[in-house]
């Protein structure tokens, strides 16, 4: 093949993974996981990029450094266990205590129903009335969550806290693709977690075009930086002694 040939093949080629996709690709990007699938998506995954809804949902992310999320099973089989703790940027100050991102905000977002976090960055832990929501000096949020099966064939949550809907799409290996909706509001989130700190550039190419099949606006709101450490993974308490020391 001559030498402009190939240059042509090159830049149309190009030109063509540039290019929204079409609506076949889409029906091939946004294939759901059935419900058999459930082990694929369990174990601990580290949040890589998150795409938001036009709502403002997604602006807290700007104040996470880094999330992991462990999913579970539990003794229900139609109850799956979801443990997230993000670590929180340092400079939480006045202009931006409002928003202080609740861990939900981060990977499973709740609504203002869930736990309230107490906004001032300098008092933790955070009070003993919100056991699920613990602030510490390593500046983690850490929460633990139940999400019931939907009924149907494909894989999809309940999380009757903040009321949102949690459907998890075919991706690449070693990744999750979850996609957060809320029936009531008209939020929508779209998260790329994978089992690893990075995935590689075409796996992200390929989330952007499944962010855009699903019309999520293109700029994420959440761009995980693998220099940016990970809260630690907590000992195991024992479950079987419930009795609390109050000091
Ligand atoms: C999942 O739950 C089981 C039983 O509670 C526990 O032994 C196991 O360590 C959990 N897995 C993870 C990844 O936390
Ligand atoms: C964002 O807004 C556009 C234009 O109004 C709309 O077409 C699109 O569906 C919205 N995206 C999401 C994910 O809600
Ligand atoms: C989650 O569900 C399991 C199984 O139904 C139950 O044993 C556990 O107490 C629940 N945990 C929370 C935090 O609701
Ligand atoms: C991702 O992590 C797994 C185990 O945690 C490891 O086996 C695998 O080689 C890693 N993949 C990459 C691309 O780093």
């Amino acid at each position: 093949m001559p030498a402009t040939h190939r240059a042509f093949a090159l830049i149309s080629l190009l030109s063509f993974s540039a290019a929204a996709p079409t609506v076949d690709d889409c029906n091939q990007l946004t294939q759901p996981l059935q419900a058999n699938k459930l082990h694929q998506i369990l174990g601990r995954w580290i949040f890589i990029q998150g795409l938001a809804s036009n709502g403002s949902l997604g602006d807290s992310l700007r104040f996470v450094e880094s999330t992991w999320m462990v999913l579970n099973t539990t003794s229900d089989s139609r109850t799956l266990q979801a443990e997230i703790a993000g670590r929180v940027v340092q400079q939480l100050d006045e202009s931006v205590q409002p928003q202080v991102p609740k861990m939900e905000d981060a990977s499973i977002p709740t609504n203002s129903q869930g736990p309230e976090l107490s906004s001032n960055p300098s008092s933790h832990p955070v009070s003993s009335s919100t056991p699920h929501l613990v602030m510490k000096e390593d500046r983690c949020l850490r929460n633990v969550q139940n999400m019931s099966l939907v009924d149907g064939k494909d894989l999809e949550f309940y999380m009757k806290i903040a009321s949102s809907y949690h459907r998890f799409l075919q991706t690449c290996p070693d990744c999750l693709l979850m996609h957060t909706y809320y029936k009531v509001a008209n939020h929508q989130m779209f998260y790329l977690f994978g089992r690893n700190k990075t995935v590689t550039a075409s796996d992200l190419e390929t989330f952007r075009k499944q962010g855009e099949c699903l019309r999520f606006p293109t700029t994420p709101k959440f761009n995980y930086d693998p220099n940016n450490e990970l809260c630690p993974v907590e000992e195991k308490k024992s479950e079987s002694t419930p009795q609390q020391n109050l000091h």
